[in-house]
């Protein structure tokens, strides 16, 4: 029986620095095989947390933001076509001299702004995936709960040989090697990993299934030759800092961004505060509020405090890891290498503050 971890299980072991300011640190890396970020953040497809608001936010901080199926093909490619008229104005399409100085030379090797959307894997998603491209969607991602699927190695196949060539997808969600050797020979461009580790998830309480973060993402960079994203579980900069000395490319989040004023949602009053909702995508809301069958529930819903602009919560991660790449002496997620350790409980406890 093999020992799996998760992110409280592990601390990051210093190394020497010569860094001498977090302005010398910079986060660029890929999304995909094609794209790149200027900071490895990508808002979850989920219909609480990405629409075109938190999309058009996440890009303009240098991240990216994963716009969610929940609605129609229609709706889904009006707020592409919106992204992709904000991102490069009049003219649609082409190279983004005009994106502004934040990519610096990055933009001489990644030459196109990613637009990224999700689709399923049901006969209508192949017309979704056909609409959200022509309306400018450039990196499409196949949002499952079940990656390792004959389904979504059909679906990624069809993707490269119907769609133009410059569109990369991503696929997942996975958590074996063997899994992302399958998508990737299907043709990915992206693996999504992470399964039953997200703040709603059920699944692992309902179907016994799912690997600790840690571990999966251990297994599946050890084989996977194009970029990881690390989804699920993910609540501080400190675990953004872990994944990424896992060898993940960039980080999906969910209920860290929620409840901003970014994530779709109203406001909800109360006497005790200011709230909005967050729920998982397969929750009983989600369905109800789709109209689809409340079958197959594997995930919770709930209110979440209202957190104001995205902007602060994101800025703060960022400062967070580069904080780490300090630590591990590296100025560039390339460099970031860093060992860990495993900790006890009494270690998990002293990593906290403790006093108060
Ligand atoms: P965090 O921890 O960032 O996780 O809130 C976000 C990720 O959770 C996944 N997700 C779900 N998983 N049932 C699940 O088992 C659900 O209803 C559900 N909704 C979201 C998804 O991978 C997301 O990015």
């Amino acid at each position: 029986m093999k020992y799996h971890l998760t992110y409280d299980d592990i601390q990051l072991v210093p190394q020497f620095s010569n860094i001498k300011s977090r302005t010398q640190i910079n986060l660029n890396t890929l999304v995909s095989r094609r794209y790149g970020l200027i900071n490895p953040i990508v808002a979850s497809p989920m219909d609480t947390v990405c629409g075109e608001e938190m999309a058009l936010k996440m890009f303009l901080m240098g991240g990216v933001g994963c716009i969610h199926r929940f609605m129609t093909i229609e709706e889904q490619c009006n707020i592409v076509k919106n992204l992709k008229y904000k991102i490069y104005g009049e003219g649609f399409g082409g190279p983004f001299e005009d994106w502004g100085v934040m990519y610096d030379d990055w933009h001489a090797e990644i030459p196109y702004v990613p637009i990224m959307a999700a689709i399923g894997v049901m006969a209508s998603d192949m017309d979704r995936a056909k609409k959200l491209v022509e309306n400018g969607a450039n990196i499409l991602v196949i949002d499952v709960a079940h990656g390792h699927h004959q389904n979504v190695i059909d679906m990624i196949k069809w993707c490269k040989d119907n769609l133009d060539s410059n569109v990369d997808i991503i696929a997942g969600n996975i958590a074996t090697a063997q899994a992302a050797i399958d998508l990737e020979d299907a043709g990915a461009d992206g693996l999504r990993v992470g399964i039953g580790g997200g703040s709603l998830c059920t699944t692992r309480v309902k179907t016994g299934f799912g690997i600790p973060n840690v571990s999966c993402l251990e297994e599946i960079t050890s084989v996977a030759k194009t970029p990881i994203m690390a989804d699920g579980g993910i609540r501080t900069s400190g675990d953004i800092s872990k994944a990424l000395a896992l060898g993940a490319n960039t980080v999906m989040l969910g209920s860290l961004l929620a409840g901003t004023d970014e994530a779709p949602g109203q406001i909800i009053e109360t006497t005790k505060g200011l709230y909005k909702r967050y729920r998982g995508s397969a929750s009983l809301e989600t369905k109800v509020v789709h109209g689809q069958q409340a079958r197959n529930v594997e995930g919770e819903s709930t209110t979440i405090p209202y957190k104001g602009g995205v902007k602060f919560i994101v800025n703060g991660l960022l400062d967070g890891v580069k904080s780490a790449l300090s630590y591990a002496g590296a100025s560039n997620l390339t460099e970031y290498k860093p060992e860990y350790v495993l900790v006890t409980n009494s270690g998990i406890n002293e990593a906290k503050p403790h006093l108060l």
